[in-house]
């Protein structure tokens, strides 16, 4: 079969096309062609502008899939499409396009969840072909997601069984990275410029002056909090009277170890109740460095799973992917076109 897969939930507009074969447990892919279109007009205004994001959806869209089709020569059996979580002006743009193409070429429109494409991203490859094997005997995983608008350890029992076990009380993880970024002047999306200023301050020694909460650690739940490590940080910088760059420097590395240092603890508390084969950790954060080395040291390299670099941000591939095992897994329960909506909310 070859999937069209359109991601919009938030600032990338995504589009890819690859074949898929297989069964749910044991699928191969071989990705034709994987777009992603990241919207920079909302670096100067510090954050994502609903309305403004679904006009470049709408603009990127046609020009994306047009240049894709033309790029395979062929037809497509399914489309794929981002229902929810995000922003719904955004996640409407996606569906309301997927469903007129759906219905044009009478093809199944299958809906996906974003989340659920986060977790599964690490199982992919961005370019090529690829299998997936998921036998029963590969679950239960633990997935670590972390994202812009997410902080959740999720228990992944099976293709298609969730368990939210912990998630963030206020803001998440790559929230607060982008809003500290604001702070320190940087722009939006600010995530990667924080990581950049820590690695240079590990890399060049510098001792941190300051000393940021680790938020809910003594707490017996699996849950987060960030908005009160983010207050410490405005008002440390209150008190700041020069913000040269050596002292961006020591607020970032303080910071993305607070950071960092709670999301393993809470990981290896969940890892210590569930007893999972896998760790898994995507979502946008899940480009950090940091993280990423920590979690390996924790709990062993072979056990970690992350996407590839280029997957961990948003993009088409991730959804395909876990739209086409679960369009496997479900092939006579597909939704009617017009129930398929935007979900903000939308939970797994
Ligand atoms: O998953 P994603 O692309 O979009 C959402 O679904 O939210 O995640 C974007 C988030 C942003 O908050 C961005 O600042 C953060 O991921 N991010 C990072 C890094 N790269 C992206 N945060 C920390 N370190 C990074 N290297
Ligand atoms: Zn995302």
């Amino acid at each position: 079969m070859r999937i069209l897969a359109i991601e919009t939930s938030c600032d990338d507009t995504g589009v890819t096309i690859f074949k898929g074969k297989g069964s749910a447990r044991s699928a191969f892919f071989e990705i034709l062609l994987n777009l992603v279109s990241s919207q920079t007009i909302h670096a100067k205004y510090g954050g994502v502008f609903p309305a403004m994001a679904k006009q470049e959806h709408i603009k990127n869209l046609p020009l994306l899939t047009e240049f894709a089709l033309k790029k395979i020569k062929g037809k497509i059996d399914a489309i794929a499409v981002t229902s929810g979580p995000g922003l719904e002006p955004c996640l409407w743009s996606g569906i309301v396009f997927a469903k007129e193409l759906a219905e044009k070429w009478k093809v199944p429109l299958i809906p996906v969840n974003h989340m659920e494409g986060h977790i599964f991203s690490v199982f992919a490859k961005a370019k090529g072909k690829f299998k997936i094997n998921l036998p029963k005997s590969k679950f239960p995983m633990l997935a670590l997601l972390v994202s812009g608008g997410h902080t959740e350890l999720v228990l992944v029992k099976d293709l298609g069984k969730y368990e939210i076990i912990g998630k963030t009380l206020d803001d998440a993880a790559g929230e607060a990275y982008d809003k500290v970024a604001r702070m320190l002047g940087l722009d939006y999306p600010g995530g990667v410029k924080i990581s950049k200023l820590a690695e240079e301050a590990r890399k060049e020694k510098l001792i941190s002056n300051f000393s940021f909460p680790r938020p809910m650690l003594k707490s017996p739940n699996l849950n987060f909090s960030f908005a009160g490590l983010k207050t410490s940080v405005l008002y440390a910088l209150r008190a700041v009277e020069k913000l040269d760059e050596e002292t961006k420097k020591k607020v970032a590395l303080e910071f993305e170890n607070a950071v960092v240092e709670t999301l393993v603890y809470k990981t290896a508390k969940a890892v210590e109740t569930h007893k999972v084969k896998q760790i898994i950790l995507a979502g946008g954060v899940a480009a950090n460095k940091h993280l990423k080395r920590e979690m390996q040291k924790i709990f062993g390299k072979e056990r970690v799973l992350f996407p590839e670099k280029i997957l961990t941000g948003d993009n088409a591939l991730m959804i395909g992917v876990i739209g086409y095992l679960r369009f496997l897994q479900n092939k006579k329960k597909v939704l009617k076109k017009d129930k398929i909506k935007a979900e903000g909310n939308l939970e797994l």
